[in-house]
């Protein structure tokens, strides 16, 4: 099972505790853009999670995944919500926009991550800084593999919405440092009066130690570490990250 295509669930548990990622992100919009309202790209836009408060804030924003049935649940929310967006599917490997450039782009919550090569990351970072206006920014959020001390293994959370409420369960099964692969397993567990159900999704993400998240910045050259968070999103305390982080936040502006 693809946890990313039960668009509710996921739409749920991951909106769980996203006030302060929403509010960092418009502060880093407002302040890094000249105009207004800037434009902005998600990719792997997912639920529209994000998108759907930002649109309403009157950022002019578009999306693009790979996951259908996310998509659809963007669109109809859209919809529903009386709000406009451009929303397509898209492959973050490839994706390229020849026609519009956009004041920022961001990705957070180890989606990046999944780019599972590093050419593929590589590509995905030259697109994204040829998509994007002269002095652009791209924010990407990420856990990274510490080089001293470890980092949980297992995470949990219950969100709520409604008479709906999910329980999520994260767990790392494996990590394998040489091929710079970590695989997850997320069970969901929504639950409403009529209903308990339990779906389990397996599936792996790209590791980045710090160093190793630089290089690439630095072999690809189009964008430099602007500032660095960590996940609690405070941009009042940017901070210096270090080989004990296991959590960045990096607010990345295109070389030009
Ligand atoms: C953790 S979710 C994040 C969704 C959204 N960005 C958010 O913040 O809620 C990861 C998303 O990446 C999408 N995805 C994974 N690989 C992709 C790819 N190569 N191109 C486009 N989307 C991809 C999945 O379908 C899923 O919607």
């Amino acid at each position: 099972m693809n946890w990313y295509s039960l668009a509710t669930y996921y739409d749920v548990s991951f909106s769980h505790e996203m006030r302060e990622e929403l509010l960092f992100l418009q502060n880093i919009f407002n302040s890094y853009s000249t105009t207004n309202y800037p434009s902005l790209i998600e990719p792997a836009c997912g639920t529209g999670r994000l998108i759907i408060p930002l649109s309403r804030s009157g950022y002019d924003c578009t999306g693009f995944d790979l996951n259908e049935s996310a998509l659809s649940y963007l669109k109809d929310k859209l919809i529903r919500n009386q709000l406009k967006a451009n929303i397509f599917r898209g492959d973050m490997a490839n994706f390229n926009s020849k026609r519009k450039k956009y004041d920022a782009a961001y990705c957070t919550v180890d989606t990046f991550r999944h780019l599972l090569s590093e050419t593929q990351a590589a590509q995905h970072l030259l697109n994204i800084s040829k998509s994007l206006k002269k002095n652009g920014i791209y924010i990407l959020g990420m856990h990274l593999i510490p080089e001293q001390g470890v980092s949980d293994k297992i995470t949990r959370w219950t969100a709520k919405r409604g008479r709906l409420t999910v329980r999520t369960t994260m767990e790392m099964l494996k990590l394998d440092k040489i091929n710079r692969a970590e695989t997850l397993r997320v069970i969901l567990n929504p639950k409403t009066e009529y209903i308990n159900e339990k779906y389990e999704s397996i599936y792996k993400l790209r590791t980045y130690t710090l160093k190793q998240f630089k290089k690439l910045l630095s072999t690809t050259n189009v964008f430099e570490i602007d500032n660095s968070y960590d996940h609690f999103y405070d941009l009042s305390k940017p901070i210096t990250l270090n080989t004990r982080s296991d959590y960045g936040v990096f607010v990345l502006r295109k070389k030009n």
